[in-house]
């Protein structure tokens, strides 16, 4: 695996200065998070900086990495071209930056979309995304608050301002999202 640095050096050089910025303040949230929840900060931070690896590729580069790996898309995710730098995001991670950590892997993979019973590095991948420092929208300040109290009630609640985003703008909703979602509704803990 490249060192940190490289990495930073690697996604520099690839990435739009915008994307840039993004990343580094992904991995600093996602580094405060790994600690508050108690898991590796450096593993965090390595997600954080890798999950966009793929963000600036060409969409013909992105089409064969998919048809090189086999990978089938479902009908919304081939009608949704957005969702392919994160489908691809751990093929990548791993030729480009020799990421072989597994859990980083499946951190970057799903940072998009979610998924059902997520890792809490996939957790603070998702919602470090959605709230590190550039993020500017409507509601953020809310989901930063709720995630830094209480990460699961945080990912709860981004994933439901993601669906309702999609929701009022008339835009496809991915299956994994809405999994992701009733898998916290259908814990104890959301019930009631
Ligand atoms: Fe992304
Ligand atoms: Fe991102």
């Amino acid at each position: 695996m490249l060192s940190i640095e490289e990495i930073k050096a690697y996604l520099k050089t690839n990435l739009m200065e915008k994307r840039y910025t993004h990343i580094l303040g992904v991995a600093d949230t996602a580094k405060k998070l790994a600690k508050l929840n108690g898991i590796s900060e450096e593993k965090a931070e390595i997600a954080g900086l890798a999950h966009d690896v793929a963000k600036n590729l060409k969409v013909d580069t992105m089409k064969e990495i998919m048809e090189k790996n086999n990978i089938i898309l479902s009908e919304v995710e081939q009608n949704n071209a957005n969702l392919w730098h994160s489908i691809i995001a751990d093929i990548v991670a791993k030729d480009k930056l020799g990421i072989g950590d597994e859990e980083i892997l499946d951190a970057v993979r799903w940072h998009t979309t979610g998924k059902e019973d997520m890792s809490t590095l996939t957790k603070i991948i998702y919602i470090a995304d959605m709230i590190e420092p550039s993020r500017k929208f409507e509601g953020v300040e809310d989901i930063r608050k709720l995630t830094f109290e209480d990460l699961d009630r945080g990912v709860y609640y981004g994933l439901t301002c993601s669906i309702e985003f999609l929701l009022t703008r008339n835009l496809l909703i991915d299956e994994n999202t809405m999994k992701a979602r009733n898998y916290f509704l259908l814990d104890s803990k959301f019930k009631g």
